[in-house]
């Protein structure tokens, strides 16, 4: 992997990356869906092996994202009526699993900010995202503890909720 595959987007550290060039593999900060102006080239599409490593933390904050709410919802519907809890299990897992991981990838993303406008903001991302990573660890844990089944959507309600604001600031770091 490249150096140039872990930095961030719109980083005013991001010494990798060349001349802005049409065909450049990373175009985050073009406007979305605007047309293809005068000496433009359409976007190609770099390498898939590339494509998927670059800016990682993006691509795997997806999973405690999406995930948390879903296996919280299964596991308040099992309340009313057992049966759909035993689906949340394997959700649980890979959500805290996926927090862990986008947490080793924000630590490989956040150096690009260093010394930047937003190093305070990632700062304040980073210890949000390490409250979603403890809360969903805990939660996948509590599973190996049978007498915890009644109150496991607690945990998921709290991960739910910290996962929702460090996104928010983790899009503000991306984007604001
Ligand atoms: C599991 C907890 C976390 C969640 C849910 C989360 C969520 C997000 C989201 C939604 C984005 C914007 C992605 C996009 O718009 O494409 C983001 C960006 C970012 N996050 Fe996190 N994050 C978490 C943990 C962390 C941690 C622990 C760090 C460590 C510093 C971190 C560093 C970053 C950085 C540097 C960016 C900007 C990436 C870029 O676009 O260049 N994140 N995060």
């Amino acid at each position: 992997m490249t150096p140039a595959l872990l930095v961030a987007h719109e980083s005013p550290r991001d010494t990798t990356a060349a001349a802005p060039a049409p065909d450049a593999a990373d175009q985050g900060d073009h406007e979305h869906g605007a047309a293809v102006g005068e000496g433009e080239t359409a976007y190609e599409m770099p390498p898939v092996a590339e494509a998927l490593v670059h800016h990682l933390h993006n691509k795997l904050v997806h999973l405690p994202i999406v995930l948390t709410p879903i296996a919280l919802l299964l596991l308040l519907a099992d309340r009313r009526r057992s049966g759909a809890g035993y689906l949340a299990t394997p959700l649980i897992w890979l959500a805290a699993l996926g927090a862990v991981a986008a947490y080793l990838a924000g630590r490989a993303q956040e150096e690009a900010f260093a010394d930047g406008p937003k190093a305070w903001l990632v700062e304040v991302h980073e210890r949000w995202g390490i409250a979603v990573m403890i809360t969903l660890g805990l939660w996948a844990l509590s599973i190996l503890w049978p007498r915890t089944k009644g109150y496991r959507w607690v945990l998921g309600l709290v991960g739910a909720g910290l996962a929702l604001v460090a996104a928010f600031y983790g899009g503000l770091v991306a984007h604001g």
